[in-house]
């Protein structure tokens, strides 16, 4: 199981002055340094966090891969070429959302990806889609030819009780159905120590991405600390 450390919120920090500090790139460092697997950051079209420079920045300075998301445009798609970005995850974005509040609808979005995906694999870049836990989301992979699944784990994260033994449980049929098809299979948004345990012993599950709570929790314990005490957490 792989950790992905999303480091888009230190940026949103260090923007709230519009300065240098707290920067991005050494939290990118010693998050690997602590363990883990990929670093994560999210290109906004309105850069509210990480800009152009700190993915270049990023790469420069890290050894392991950067999962660059990115919304489904073509200047995005061209970015990521440019750059050598080795590692795509198209997500959903609204202008005037908190965060990503759901998956990509890969209906609305089929035939852009379906004229656009080959050139994203003609560079070698290893796309994912960000998607909601559905079967039809999974058909429609197939047909698209997408072999990498990041599942949005948002709503699971914002229920408790029944309804959150519910969702995990139809998490788990979902990853079955595509593990089953030869996709491989990611998931992240909203998890934290609590609703990471819950999900780690989903079969088939390969990696697992996160910022905010790492982000926020190490202003507490130090970022080196949480990595660690995550990377432990999903062994
Ligand atoms: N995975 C994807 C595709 C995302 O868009 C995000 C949020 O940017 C995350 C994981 C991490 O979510 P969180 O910051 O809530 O841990």
């Amino acid at each position: 199981m792989r950790l992905g450390v999303n480091i888009d919120h230190v940026a949103t920090l260090r923007n709230a002055r519009g300065g240098i500090h707290p920067d991005p790139i050494k939290a990118a460092v010693i998050s690997e340094k602590a363990g883990a697997d990929l670093i994560v950051a999210h290109l906004r079209e309105d850069r509210r966090h990480i800009n152009e420079d700190d993915i270049a920045n990023i790469i420069k300075n890290i050894n392991i891969p950067l999962q660059l998301e990115v919304a489904p445009t073509k200047f995005m798609f061209n970015f990521a070429i440019r750059n050598n970005i080795k590692k795509v995850c198209i997500v959903p974005e609204k202008r005037q959302e908190l965060t990503t509040e759901g998956g990509l609808n890969i209906k609305y979005n089929f035939n852009f990806l379906k004229k656009m995906l080959p050139t994203l694999y003609k560079n070698k870049i290893e796309v994912s889609l960000f998607l909601d836990p559905d079967i039809e989301n999974i058909d429609v992979c197939k047909e698209l030819g997408v072999n990498a699944i990041e599942f949005h784990t948002g709503e699971i994260a914002n229920t408790f009780g029944e309804e959150e033994k519910f969702l995990i449980n139809k998490l788990e049929n979902v990853i079955k159905y595509a593990a089953a098809r030869g996709i491989s299979i990611r998931a992240g948004h909203g998890l934290n120590f609590d609703k990471t345990k819950k999900i780690i012993n989903i079969k088939f599950l390969e990696e697992l991405n996160i910022g905010h709570f790492i982000i926020g929790e190490s202003i507490f314990y130090g970022l080196s600390e949480v990595v660690k005490k995550m990377k432990k957490i999903i062994g």
